[in-house]
């Protein structure tokens, strides 16, 4: 048994402070004021911090089987935990990639065997697994890829990804439209290094165009469809009006798409080379009202590690993709110290929202009866993210040198501290893989 005491709790909209009792079983078996409450054999105490639902992250890169130079499912749980992040949901664009029945059992294992804080996964679609598509069962959502990105996942056919959207299943989506990537690729290919290009090849009209598609062909049967990392500000305006009328639409943002620029690129060269592109100033801007005005359902971090030696290429070699697992809740306190949202709002985007959309069991709240995944906040402390911190294997962050006010104090999983005191103190307990609703 857990008692976390006099934490501030979110309580039907109000912070009160509270102490939480563990059962366990993991559960969350008591929340009152701590007078009430028995101890426990084990006690931490939150007095002056938040305690907050664990952080769901719905879009990770464990890279676990075949890509394990640059993270695997201990690696990347670990980043999580030090990042207040209680469940991932892993992607599909592995070696091999996730895309049959098969695959996925072996997947499982591997994350069963490793993974520390809890898990689910994302099933990769390709123009000829329909009937795997069918036939898997508790996952998070089918992952379409309708643009090339990392990886060699591909579908762009009109039949096929009506046949992929009509399976019934949540659908997730890359969109980006191919064709106009590859010809700015040809019209770009003798361009230097400029801090620049990458936006060039994947401009915001690309991404505008095949979120588009993507919309009417969800409309049309009626799919609980997710579009991955929405980046440009004209994809903001076209999801908040497709909203309207399509209730079954959500949308996640990255952190780096909040934070960094395509200038960040003069700094961190091909570093920040990650898809969809860091943008302008005009669509982060964009992204940020889009939070306030609630059109954004979730923050997730598209953690997308790739080692040094593969980032310190030539713009054309570099694989795409950032790491995030980490920072995205420290820098989101910042932002919440800062007056950008509030610390409801980040609860309903990083908990709340990813639990009720992908279906989550026992998740998203801290309540009686809910799994005990929590995250101990100090809204107080400041800290400077550095690279010799991070613990995904590619030992680097976009981040390096940032100073954050809000930190992670512990991460709580199935009611074991898993991160406080600024290590990782349980690797030996294997998180849980979480069962969705439907799918
Ligand atoms: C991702 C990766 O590296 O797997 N890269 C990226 O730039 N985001 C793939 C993806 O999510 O598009
Ligand atoms: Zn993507
Ligand atoms: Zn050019
Ligand atoms: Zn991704």
């Amino acid at each position: 048994m857990l008692l976390i005491k006099n934490g501030k709790v979110l309580i039907n909209g109000e912070f009160l402070e509270r102490s939480i009792l563990i059962g366990n079983d993991g559960r969350i078996e008591k929340i009152a004021v701590d007078a009430k409450l028995k101890t426990a054999d084990e006690v931490l105490d939150a007095a002056g911090k938040y305690a907050l639902p664990g952080v769901i992250d719905v879009h990770v890169h464990c890279r676990e089987p075949g890509l394990t130079h640059k993270e695997d499912f201990l690696t990347a749980s670990k980043a999580a935990a030090a990042g207040g992040v209680a469940t991932i949901f892993d992607m599909p664009n592995t070696k091999p990639a996730t895309t049959t029945v098969a695959l996925l059992e072996e997947k499982r294992k591997l994350a069963a065997a490793k993974c520390i804080v809890n898990y689910g996964f994302h099933f990769g679609a390709t123009s000829d697994n329909i009937e795997e598509i069918k036939k898997v069962k508790n996952i998070a959502a089918v992952k379409v890829y309708m643009g090339s990105s990392t990886g060699n996942l591909l579908v762009t056919d009109e039949k096929m990804l009506n046949d992929i959207f009509g399976s019934g299943k949540r659908i997730m989506v890359h969109a980006e439209n191919e064709a106009m990537i590859k010809a700015n690729e040809e019209k770009h290919r003798s361009d230097s290094d400029g801090t620049k290009l990458h936006l060039k090849i994947r401009g915001n009209s690309a991404a505008a165009k095949e979120v588009e598609r993507a919309i009417a062909i969800g409309r049309k049967h009626g799919t609980r469809l997710h579009i991955c990392h929405m980046s440009a500000k004209e994809e903001a305006g076209i999801i908040s009006a497709a909203k309207k009328s399509y209730n079954r639409l959500s949308c996640e943002v990255t952190p780096h798409h909040l934070f960094l620029t395509a200038d960040s690129a003069k700094e961190l060269g091909n570093y920040a080379k990650v898809n969809p592109p860091l943008r302008q100033k005009e669509d982060v801007a964009a992204l940020w009202n889009a939070i306030a005005s609630g059109t954004v359902d979730m923050i997730a971090t598209d953690h997308a590690p790739h080692i040094r030696e593969e980032k310190e290429q030539n713009y054309w070699n570099v694989p795409s993709g950032v790491p995030g697992l980490q920072t995205m809740l420290p820098l989101m306190l910042d932002a919440v110290n800062k007056g950008r949202l509030t610390l409801q709002q980040l609860i309903k985007l990083t908990s709340e929202n990813p639990a009720a959309v992908f279906g989550v069991k026992g998740k998203g709240r801290i309540a009686v009866g809910m799994d005990a995944d929590i995250a101990i906040v100090d809204m107080h402390k400041e800290k400077t993210i550095k690279n010799d911190e991070m613990l995904s294997k590619c030992g680097w962050t976009p981040f390096d040198g940032w100073k954050v006010k809000g930190v992670v104090a512990a991460t709580i999983v199935n009611g074991k501290i898993i991160y406080g005191s600024g290590q990782i103190s349980d690797e030996k307990t294997k998180g849980k893989e979480v069962i969705f609703n439907g799918n």
